[in-house]
């Protein structure tokens, strides 16, 4: 099939080089010419296991291309994707100007039959709005084609987003009794459902709720285990062996209850305030999602002002990783982005050190900072070390060789990922969330 992806940024991008990779003609389209002209010459603007590969062989086979132009590629295509950003905006509300934009260079271009597939996150009825927009520019227009807008919300985590979207959990498609579209929608994943993978048709409306409904559900997992760490603080329990004894009840599950600083990123912050923005809107009491959301801004606090508090004045700090997690370049909503400010502030020097996200993290951070080439370089002669983003190469720490390293002896584990024995053992003092 022949479709185009516009906006190629963390979900587009993935979207446009998987959907080439199974065998799909895609077009890349973006507003930014440096981003398409790095793209067109095959290199990647973000960081993501395994993507830059599938843009080269898509450059190669000449499945995938990339243009700043979307008019020029209307004539050509039977689906236009957005997955263009839908960013925090006014009261915590989705900004949804980029996908009416899309929308409407659809509407005014456009002279034939396509899909209009909406990929980004957006507010439950967004879907319609973009159908009755596009609607009212073609009739404007004189034209009878037929643009139906279906919802098919991504659910890929950033760091695994070429695995989740070739292998997705499942694939959920909105459609309002639009046959054709839905004909469309089953050839586009065929090469995904026929090796199993689960794709569920369902309304538009209800397609854009399970969006921020699955978000706000992982979310609230990971704040219930981050409100538990503050009991285990004043009592002596030990937040690992409360969620080990939680996840191993299959009715729970393990996953997303791993106690640390709380969630950040692009979505799961953002999402979980639309939600309430959403709730409010049609005057529902979502105090689950509220809470989820206050928790995760406290527990963040709670740890940096314990960090700040113990520091010596003028002390040098290590800060190991930058991005808001592991295998990504992402700084959205990035931890590093409230506590180096703070540290700064302070009067504390920063020598920081993340795998991928230093070249990111240095458009974002005020001057000030020193960047390490490694974990050990950020750690010489700091007086504490904070361990932010849990990147593999900083559990593997020999804990005798960073004692000897730093001036100090504080290790701050944002993330719980050392036992607190073995850097004791190395003579360090071991500072983590709900463990003793
Ligand atoms: N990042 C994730 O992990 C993730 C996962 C699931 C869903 N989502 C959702 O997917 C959507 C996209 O997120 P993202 O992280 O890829 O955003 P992003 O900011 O990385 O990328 C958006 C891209 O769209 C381009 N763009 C903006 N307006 C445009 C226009 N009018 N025409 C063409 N291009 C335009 C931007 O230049 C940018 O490259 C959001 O709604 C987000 O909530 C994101």
């Amino acid at each position: 099939m022949k479709i185009a992806v516009v906006g190629t940024g963390y979900v587009g991008l993935v979207s446009a080089a998987c959907f080439a990779e199974l065998g799909h003609h895609v077009t890349g389209v973006d507003i930014d010419e440096a981003k398409v002209r790095t793209l067109q010459g095959g290199r990647s603007t973000i960081y993501e296991p395994g993507l830059e590969e599938l843009i080269r062989k898509g450059l190669e086979t000449k499945l995938l291309s990339f243009t700043s132009d979307l008019t020029r590629v209307l004539p050509h295509v039977q689906i236009v994707f957005s997955a263009v950003a839908t960013p925090q905006g006014k009261d915590h509300k989705a900004d949804l100007r980029s996908v009416f934009a899309v929308a409407e260079t659809v509407a005014k271009h456009v002279d034939r039959d396509l899909v209009f597939v909406n990929k980004s996150t957006v507010p439950v009825g967004t879907g319609e709005k973009c159908e009755n927009m596009i609607a009212d520019i073609l009739k404007q227009r004189g034209m009878s084609c037929c643009v139906p807008v279906v919802s098919n919300p991504e659910f890929l985590r950033e760091g695994m987003a070429v695995t989740d979207t070739l292998m997705p959990d499942r694939i959920i498609v909105g459609i309002n009794n639009q046959l054709n579209a839905r004909k469309t929608m089953e050839e586009l994943y065929r090469p995904i459902t026929r090796v199993g993978k689960p794709m569920v048709f369902m309304s538009r409306e209800s397609a854009e709720i399970v969006k921020y409904a699955s978000n706000a559900f992982l979310a609230a997992k990971i704040s219930f285990i981050n409100m538990l760490t503050e009991l285990c603080e004043k009592t002596g329990g030990n937040i690992r062996d409360v969620a080990t004894g939680m996840g191993l009840d299959t009715r729970i599950g393990p996953r997303f209850l791993h106690a640390g600083i709380g969630y950040g990123g692009s979505c799961f912050p953002k999402d979980v305030k639309a939600l309430i923005a959403i709730a409010k809107e049609h005057n529902l009491d979502f105090g689950i999602v509220e809470a989820t959301d206050r928790i995760n801004a406290r527990q963040r606090k709670r740890f940096f002002d314990r960090i700040l508090a113990s520091l010596p004045k003028k002390s040098a700090v290590a800060v190991w990783g930058l991005a808001f997690k592991p295998k990504t370049d992402d700084m959205r909503e990035a931890p590093s982005l409230d506590l180096i400010p703070m540290l700064l502030g302070a009067g504390h020097s920063i020598r920081a050190f993340d795998p991928e996200a230093m070249e990111k993290a240095k458009e974002l951070l005020q001057s000030g900072v020193a960047f390490a080439q490694s974990a050990m370089e950020a750690a010489e002669g700091a007086q504490a070390v904070v361990l932010l983003t849990e990147w593999d190469v900083f559990r593997g720490v020999d804990m005798n060789e960073l004692q000897r390293a730093m001036k100090g002896k504080d290790l701050w584990d944002g993330r719980n990922v050392y036992e607190p024995s073995e850097v004791r053992e190395a003579g360090l003092e071991y500072h983590g969330i709900g463990v003793i």
